[in-house]
């Protein structure tokens, strides 16, 4: 092991949810596959810190708050609240969860800012675009609907059509409709600024290489980059929440143009929190040491591997060092939708189910590639009972009972079967790399393909038979204190995933907090506690709560 690889200093992120609405299963998702990683850096000794934020800027939460009658900011900090709730009733190990609308990424979002516009890659443009005279403002294309310039298709948003899949411009929309006030919107000129990103294809081009993302996304990538990079258009009329562009009056900054800003900004306020003044500068200087990834989906690459490191690299920041690119969820085969009462809420989950359970089923369906994940209810249930609870907790509970009746709760001094200890140590480490590759479904299989092998031990050993005649046989002691070593291995890999359940089960053992490290060490001679039911069944009713209506 190289010393880099001993001491990584490491950065992580996850896409920031816009804070108006509530959390649902797609958004766990996503936090799920990242706090594995970052659990997993942890305990093998990086220092790994994860922040995360809400992304609180834009015309949609505008429009909300002035639909629920109360402001942004009341809107925001109620959002905020109820989202670091569901985030941490999950288990989300964030070391910061901040939000967009705060000084912090204002101030970066003006630095960076600046320091483009010195580089003279900000150009004032003036464009035309759809005016809303009711409502008084400028329209953005999901807030506009008409007929297709291309298909004759009715009732398509102003930027794209669902019947021909064309795209064009908002004001070559045949006759269109305003979708906030129902008017016919009229063509007026604005000014924009704009990120001269077609300039710098060259600069991207040098920069990115295919170690930054994965094989599905480096053909993306490459398909934007042979292609014409558009200039971006980094402002918006008033009005609109978010931060004023400086210099330029009753202008503001785009919320993509803020949002990912905010993955600094929530760095730099854990970091003021905690009093450490060196390590944001160490971390984003672009020959940093540290590394830096995000986690996002696939329908936000466009943002994260291009707008966002061109921003930064431009700036003088460190670009990122990987965006990992997950699919989408789906329910039960389905995309999930509000309307078919398919669409779980993270709230919801949680008032009637166990957190780990879903945090392992993810787990055993995560890979590192961009395919779409499905969470059949059916197959999560009997996934999680024949697993978690009939394979991996059946190995503690009925070897458990024989060291507690009969031996005084001492494990033995020796193993009846180290080879089996040292063969579990041994595929450790490869458990070990595909947790680093993200390959979470195969690292799930291997582990219950070790927990089958467990419980085949005990199968054969059969101490039950062997505590009839002569219950206080050191051989009982011994057979059990292996599997017990077993059950403890096994509860040591699944950490990243099931953080509670290893917790309880280091207790249960009277054992230290697991690190990756515990796993070499075989536990002989220790005094373990009652053992106790550490997770129960998943029954058909909590799965049927999960998909009722909402009253
Ligand atoms: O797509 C979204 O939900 C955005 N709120 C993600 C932002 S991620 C980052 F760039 F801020
Ligand atoms: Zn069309």
């Amino acid at each position: 092991m190289s010393l880099k690889e001993k001491n990584r200093k490491i950065l992580v992120t996850s896409a920031l949810p816009y804070a108006n609405s509530p959390l649902h299963l797609g958004h766990i998702m996503e936090s799920v596959q990242t706090d594995i990683w970052v659990r997993f850096q942890k305990i093998n000794g990086h220092e790994c810190t994860y922040v995360c934020a809400d992304d609180a800027h834009g015309t949609p939460i505008m429009l909300k708050a002035e639909e629920l009658k109360i402001t942004p900011e009341e809107l925001i900090s109620q959002i905020h609240k109820d989202h670091k709730e569901s985030l941490e009733n999950f288990n989300i190990d964030h070391a910061n969860f901040h939000t967009t609308h705060s000084e912090e990424n204002k101030e970066l979002s003006e630095l960076i800012f600046r320091r483009l516009e010195e580089k003279n890659l900000i150009e004032s443009r003036v464009i035309k675009q759809l005016y809303d005279k009711e409502k008084d403002m400028f329209l953005s294309d999901r807030y506009i609907k008409g007929t297709c310039p291309k298909c004759k298709a009715d009732d398509q948003y102003g930027d794209n059509c669902e019947v021909c899949s064309g795209t064009y411009d908002a004001t070559e929309l045949l006759k269109p409709i305003s979708v906030l006030s129902e008017s016919v919107p009229e063509v007026k000129d604005s000014e924009h600024l704009f990120f001269k990103l077609s300039e710098l294809k060259d600069s991207i081009n040098n920069w990115i290489d295919s170690s930054f993302v994965q094989p599905q996304v480096v053909n993306k990538l490459s398909e934007w980059l042979d292609g014409e990079l558009r200039d971006w258009d980094i402002s918006r009329d008033k009005p609109y929440f978010g931060f004023s562009i400086p210099g330029h009056e009753n202008k503001y900054f785009y919320v993509w143009l803020d949002a990912p800003i905010g993955y600094l900004a929530s760095h730099k306020n854990y970091l003021d929190k905690i009093g450490d003044t060196k390590t944001f500068e160490e971390c984003w200087k672009p020959d940093s040491d540290y590394e830096i990834y995000h986690f996002i989906g696939k329908d936000i690459m466009y943002f994260h591997t291009l707008f966002f490191p061109a921003m930064l690299k431009h700036s003088d920041f460190k670009t990122p060092d990987g965006v990992f690119v997950h699919g989408f969820l789906t329910l039960n085969g389905e995309k999930m939708s509000k309307s078919r009462g398919t669409f779980i809420l993270a709230k919801t989950y949680l008032d009637n189910l166990d957190p780990e359970y879903l945090r392992y089923y993810f787990a055993t369906k995560l890979g590192p590639g961009v395919d779409d994940v499905d969470l059949n209810l059916e197959d999560f249930k009997q996934r999680v009972n024949s697993d978690l609870v009939g394979k991996f907790i059946n190995i503690g509970s009925r070897s458990a009972k024989f060291i507690n009746k009969d031996f005084n709760n001492a494990l033995a001094s020796q193993l009846h079967n180290p080879e089996l200890v040292k063969e579990f140590i041994t595929i450790a480490s490869s458990i070990k790399v595909l947790y680093e590759a993200r390959d979470f479904n195969k690292a799930m299989r291997e582990i219950m393909s070790l927990a089958d092998k467990a419980n085949q031990y005990v199968d054969k050993m059969q101490p039950w038979v062997l505590s009839k005649t002569n219950p206080k046989d050191e051989v009982i002691q011994q057979i059990c204190t292996t599997s017990l070593n077993l059950f403890r291995i096994l509860a040591i890999m699944l950490k990243p995933v099931t953080p509670e359940l290893a917790n309880k089960i280091a207790a249960f053992f009277n054992d230290h907090a697991y690190t990756w490290n515990s796993i070499d060490e075989p536990l002989l001679e220790q005094n373990i506690n009652q053992f106790k039911p550490l997770l129960g069944r998943i029954d058909d009713q909590s799965i049927e709560q999960l998909i009722k209506p909402e009253k």
